[in-house]
């Protein structure tokens, strides 16, 4: 399910098994409490959900920027997005609703909530983002130190615009950066304008019954 190679097995030996347990433990609750949700007449706040544990190049990359040795003990010690997971909501409203149904989920624990929607990034990128740990229930005993999640809530339209804005920041030879960077900003206030319609086009549906 998860997509692992050789080159993550080797890099994060006998913690990988601590990083899928915890994508696993919380896709599977996120599982759960949306077909709790549509049981209860309640519409499904997520449409898809998307897992990865962070590359061994990247992953090595981003702890010697920040100048610690490239080990698997820095990468689950001191970073904290070894394990990721991406929810795609149909809604902004669905966003908030997600964040607040996984504040709620027994025994977790929450070290950092970032609103990116409410406060967009410079270059226009929105989205929510937690950094969470819950109990690992596969393990006789948990381990000494948190092994955390990176979680972040985005629209689908959110989504398709950080993806094409990731993409981009990888292409160092375009020859009109400033243009490129000036449209990508304003792509990401029209779909903000879009989400809020849509939003409240579903407000409009739903209070009419
Ligand atoms: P990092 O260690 O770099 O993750 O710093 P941080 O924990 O302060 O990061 P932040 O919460 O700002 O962002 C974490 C993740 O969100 C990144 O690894 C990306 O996946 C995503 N992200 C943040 N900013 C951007 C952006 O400008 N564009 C895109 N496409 N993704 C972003
Ligand atoms: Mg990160």
């Amino acid at each position: 399910m998860l997509d692992v190679t050789a080159e993550e097995r080797d890099f994060y030996g006998g913690h990988l098994i601590l990083l899928e347990g915890v994508i696993l433990e919380f896709l599977s609750c996120v599982a759960m409490i949306r077909r709790y949700q549509v049981g209860r007449g309640r519409t499904d706040p997520i449409t898809s959900s998307h897992a990865r544990i962070k590359s061994a190049d990247s992953m090595r990359r981003k702890l010697r920027l920040r100048g610690f040795p490239a080990t698997a003990e820095n990468a689950l010690r001191e970073m904290r997005d070894a394990a990721g997971v991406r929810l795609i909501c149909p809604f902004i409203d669905d966003i908030y609703r997600t964040a607040a149904l996984i504040r709620e989920i027994p025994g977790i624990q929450i070290c950092r909530e970032k609103d990116y929607i409410h406060t967009p990034k410079p270059n226009g990128y929105r989205s929510y983002h937690l950094v969470l740990t819950l109990p690992l229930r596969f393990l006789p005993s948990q381990p000494a130190a948190p092994v955390w999640l990176e979680v972040q809530i985005r629209t689908i339209a959110m989504d398709c615009w950080a993806n094409i804005e990731h993409q981009l920041k990888y292409k160092r030879d375009i020859p009109d950066q400033k243009l490129i960077v000036r449209e990508l900003k304003r792509c990401a206030d029209e779909i903000v304008s879009t989400d809020l319609s849509l939003q409240t086009i579903r407000d409009l549906l739903e209070s009419a019954g």
